[in-house]
């Protein structure tokens, strides 16, 4: 059994392209999308037409439960961008997704089980004091969780641990936005069953980020320039 893992699109068409194509190359049995597909300033239209087109198992993010719940009443930024060019189809489509969504083996979620705004596997944007929490805070989380696999986004830091009970929670990184880490490239996972046990992989694919920086500054939204284009920015003034 083998499952490709695809988190945090952000809009970026570009990217996302690429990733499909790796995916298609890698022959998964199943892909899944743990949300955040349309919050950016690149082609959030064309984005929302292939992943309905894809069809893929997903879940809803929180910028994709702002699209449908504005926080506060209203829109601002990248996300008020992304509302005003979606049709009532891409808006049926974002209301079919769950928060979370359970396959056998695997429990999906977008932050962690419990929220969609809380990272679960690293914590660099508090403080950046302390960016990996200990096992004992990550378990606590899952409490209850009888899967094998739990598979988290929201972050955009790739990274995977494995409980003392064995449990595997990965999270793939984002296709569409590397923050703070140090690669451009687009990101997702790859898990295997072999035998009994789950394994994870981690893919980095280069695209066309020219085309996906231009594109966000001719829609307004210079500032993600810098960090499509290098992977060092920090997410602070994108959205
Ligand atoms: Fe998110």
């Amino acid at each position: 059994m083998r499952i490709a893992v695809i988190s945090d699109i952000h809009a970026n068409l570009p990217a996302l392209r690429a990733v499909l194509a790796d995916i298609k190359l890698q022959s998964p049995d199943l892909t899944v999308n743990l949300g955040d597909h349309l919050a950016g300033p690149i082609d959030p239209v064309a984005v929302a037409d292939l992943l309905m087109e894809g069809d893929f198992p997903t879940i809803r993010g929180n910028h994709d439960r702002w699209l449908l719940e504005p926080p506060g009443g209203e829109l601002t930024g990248v996300d008020r961008f992304v509302a005003d060019r979606l049709t009532q189809e891409h808006y049926w489509w974002l209301r079919t997704q769950p928060p979370t969504m359970a396959l056998p083996d695997i429990f999906m979620c977008h932050g962690t089980p419990q929220s969609d705004e809380a990272p679960w596997l690293d914590h660099w944007w508090t403080g950046r004091m302390h960016p990996q929490p200990d096992e004992a805070a990550v378990a606590a989380l899952a409490d209850g969780l009888d899967y094998p696999v739990l598979l988290c986004g929201h972050t955009h830091i790739p990274r995977a641990v494995r409980l003392k009970d064995g449990r595997l929670i990965v999270n793939p990184g984002s296709v569409g936005l590397q923050i703070n880490h140090g690669t451009p490239d687009a990101q997702y996972a790859i898990l295997d069953r072999v035998g009994g046990d789950w394994r994870a992989q981690q893919r980095m694919v280069p695209y066309d980020r020219a085309a996906a920086a231009s594109a966000a500054e001719a829609n307004g939204f210079p500032r993600w320039r810098a960090a499509l284009i290098t992977g060092w920015e920090s997410p602070e003034g994108l959205f």
